[in-house]
C-alpha cells in the first residue's frame, strides 16, 4: 500500500505537491470515491485511482530506448555538459532514471534508461555475457588478420586481454559490426587502436534482446513496449 500523493507522483506526470493539489481539489478518486487525503493509502496493483475520470495504471519501473546523439555524455548530470537525461521531458526526469551502461560522447546509439537497478546490474554483469553489438567505421579496411585477433581475444595496450568477440566485416573493410560480450572502459576504440587503425564512428545497435529502433531518429527516445521489457528481464 501507498500514498496517494506519491502513487500520483510515481506516474511522472505530478511533482507530489501538485498530487496533494489534486486531491484536495477532489479531482483523485479511489475506487470511485475521492480521495480524502494525500495520506490515504491505496493499493497501487488492485485499486482504481483516476484523476478527472482517466483511470492511472502505475509500473513500477520505467525503461526508455534512447538513441543517443553524438556530443551527449551518458550520464545523469554534468556541470556543463549536456547529459542524455536532458534529452527527456521534465516528466521522465523525475523518475529517477540512469543510463544501463556507458556510451562515451562522441558514440551513438541506443541506449537504455531505467530505475530498475536490478536489471541494470544483470544486463552489465559481466558473468551474464550480454551480447552488445556495435556499427563502427574506422580509418583504415579491417582485414580477415584483424577478424582473427578479435576471435581470440584481443591484447590491450595496457596488457588487458579482452573476451573474444566478434567483427564482422561490411563493404571494403572500412566499416564492420563488433559484437562483445562485456563492457570495458572504450573497450572497440582500444581494440581497434591495438590493430593500428582509428575509430570514426561507432553506433551501439543491439543490447541482448533489445534492438534500437530504426524509427527513432538521433537524439529520440521512446519506452521500452511490454514485450521488450518482458524479453529483457524487467519488472514492467
Ligand atoms: N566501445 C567504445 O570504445 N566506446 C563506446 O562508446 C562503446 C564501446
Amino acid at each position: 500500500m501507498d500514498r496517494i500523493d506519491k502513487l500520483l507522483a510515481s506516474t511522472g506526470r505530478w511533482t507530489r505537491r501538485e498530487a496533494k493539489q489534486l486531491i484536495q481539489e477532489g479531482r483523485v478518486l479511489v475506487d470511485g470515491v475521492p480521495a480524502a487525503a494525500p495520506e490515504q493509502k491505496a493499493d497501487p496493483v488492485s485499486a482504481c485511482v483516476a484523476v478527472d475520470g482517466k483511470p492511472l495504471s502505475f509500473q513500477k519501473y520505467t525503461y526508455v530506448m534512447l538513441n543517443k546523439p553524438e556530443g551527449v555524455v551518458s550520464a545523469t548530470e554534468d556541470t556543463c555538459q549536456q547529459t542524455v537525461l536532458d534529452l527527456l521531458p521534465p516528466e521522465l526526469r523525475r523518475r529517477g532514471l540512469f543510463p544501463v551502461g556507458r556510451l562515451d560522447k562522441d558514440s551513438e546509439g541506443l541506449l537504455l534508461l531505467t530505475n530498475d537497478g536490478d536489471l541494470a546490474h544483470r544486463l552489465l554483469s559481466p558473468k551474464k555475457h550480454v551480447d552488445k553489438v556495435y556499427y563502427i567505421r574506422t580509418d583504415r579496411p579491417l582485414t580477415p588478420e584483424d577478424q582473427e585477433a578479435f576471435a581470440s581475444g584481443v591484447n590491450l595496450a595496457d596488457g588487458t586481454v579482452c573476451l573474444p568477440a566478434g567483427l564482422e566485416l561490411l563493404g571494403r573493410g572500412d566499416e564492420a559490426f563488433v559484437t562483445l560480450h562485456e563492457g570495458k572502459f572504450h573497450q572497440i576504440k582500444r581494440m581497434i587502436a591495438s590493430r593500428g587503425a582509428a575509430v570514426c564512428q561507432l553506433k551501439r545497435l543491439s543490447m541482448g534482446t533489445l534492438v534500437l529502433d530504426s524509427s527513432l531518429k538521433k537524439g529520440e527516445y521512446r519506452l521500452l513496449t511490454p514485450e521488450e521489457v518482458l524479453k529483457i528481464g524487467g519488472n514492467g
